[in-house]
């Protein structure tokens, strides 16, 4: 049945956590996916998880399904996180806003809400280059997906010029996608001017924003400065989508935690766009799982879990920043070619080295080092033990 069945190439960043896996060389490191390792390379459990986990324990919940757009509290905590306490669509009851299986989940949910109700061009822009999975996540839902240029590889910057460009040549109404916050994967965000900026024209060419937000306080270690561009936006009248995920600032990664909202202009509207909401969701998941709902909840409605939460998140924010330092010594002291300096510039979890091609291939095969494909690695993945074993591969790579 299947023989006419073509073979389909490894996911571009879940590929790379294969070939790491089957590498035996002890002085392996994976450096593809964005996940979060402390400082002895190891997977990290956060401390207002597990006490949320424990608090969950000993009120013994039931097992039941929860609505198709999730647990209540978590959506309301969420969206406060998001929008911010003081947010008027939010007290005014105007932002629908449903659980979903992390990040992704929230795109899609938004991407098939959108193919199907969006009411002009079903087109949406996304930033060149963006996260692997934007394209087919939106391409599957029926959107066409174009670009608008981002990253400047001369500067090792934001191509700001370009991006205004492109936004004003876009047509009318069209949708663009816009990464909240640590871009992925360049590590290059807007300045707040900036955005402002990105504001105005979006108003002005009538855009509609769909915000990826999936990690919020891993840029600068807070979360409301990270929430910066989506509650900028929301005050400008702008009514955005945003897309969740829990995955990387509460560690969540394998609990499939995420949110995905939109500001309407009234709460009837509000109520419509909610009921075929559930329509999207009800026949691709039914509804979705309970446990990591029920612990970020729990964090966001304690106030000591919260407080907890924050500093974690600074914790582990601040320890990446402490490698973006080491990495660039390291590789400056060692003379390698090239201008470094992006490494400390650059904000989130990753780095988008410039490494090209064949040398993300050979640190593949000659150091038993795993990246993209695009030379972005995941600064998570570096710590005390292995950072100068791979300063010192990047640069023999580099020097050829
Ligand atoms: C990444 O970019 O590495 C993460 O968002 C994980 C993923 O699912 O790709």
């Amino acid at each position: 049945v299947w023989s006419t069945v073509p073979a389909g190439p490894p996911d571009p960043i879940l590929g790379v956590t294969e070939a790491f896996k089957a590498d035996k060389d002890p002085r392996k490191i994976n450096l593809g996916v964005g996940a979060y390792r402390d400082e002895n390379g190891k997977p990290y459990v956060l401390n207002a998880v597990k006490k949320a986990e424990e608090t969950l324990a000993k009120q013994n919940p039931d097992k039941e399904y929860l609505p198709i757009t999730g647990l209540p509290e978590f959506t309301a905590s969420a969206a406060k996180l998001a929008y911010g306490a003081d947010s008027v669509p939010l007290k005014e009851g105007r932002v629908a806003v449903t659980q979903s299986i992390s990040g992704t989940g929230a795109l899609r949910i938004g991407g098939a809400f959108l193919g199907r109700f969006y009411p002009h061009v079903k087109t949406i822009y996304l930033p060149v280059p963006s996260w692997g999975n934007h394209t087919p996540i939106f391409r599957d839902s029926g959107l066409e997906v174009k670009g608008y240029r981002y990253f400047d590889k001369k500067t090792v910057g934001l191509d700001f010029e370009g991006l205004k460009e492109d936004l004003r040549a876009a047509p009318e109404k069209a949708i663009v996608l816009l990464h909240a916050c640590a871009h992925n994967p360049t590590g290059v965000d807007p300045t707040p001017e900036q955005w402002k900026e990105i504001s105005d024209i979006i108003k002005e060419k009538q855009l509609f924003p769909f915000f990826d937000m999936a990690y919020q306080g891993f840029a600068s270690g807070n979360t409301t400065r990270d929430a910066f561009a989506v509650r900028y936006f929301v005050e400008q009248g702008h009514q955005v989508a945003v897309s969740q995920s829990f995955a990387k600032n509460m560690g969540l990664y394998g609990e499939r935690v995420g949110a995905f909202s939109l500001v309407t202009s009234s709460p009837e509207e509000r109520a419509r766009v909610d009921s075929q909401l559930k329509i999207v969701i009800r026949p691709m998941y039914s509804n979705p799982p309970l446990h990591g709902a029920r612990i970020a909840s729990t964090i966001l409605r304690d106030e000591q879990l919260y407080g907890l939460w924050e500093s974690e998140v600074k914790h582990m924010a601040d320890r990446i920043i402490q490698m973006r330092d080491r990495l660039y010594d390291n590789l400056v002291s060692q003379n390698t070619p090239g201008e470094w300096n992006h490494i400390k510039k650059q904000i989130g979890m990753f780095s988008f080295t410039g490494l090209t091609q064949p040398q993300t291939k050979a640190l593949a095969e000659k150091a038993h080092i795993y990246m993209t494909a695009d030379g972005r690695i995941s600064m998570a993945g570096l710590n005390g033990k292995n950072i100068d074993y791979f300063s010192e591969s990047v640069s023999k790579a580099v020097k050829g």
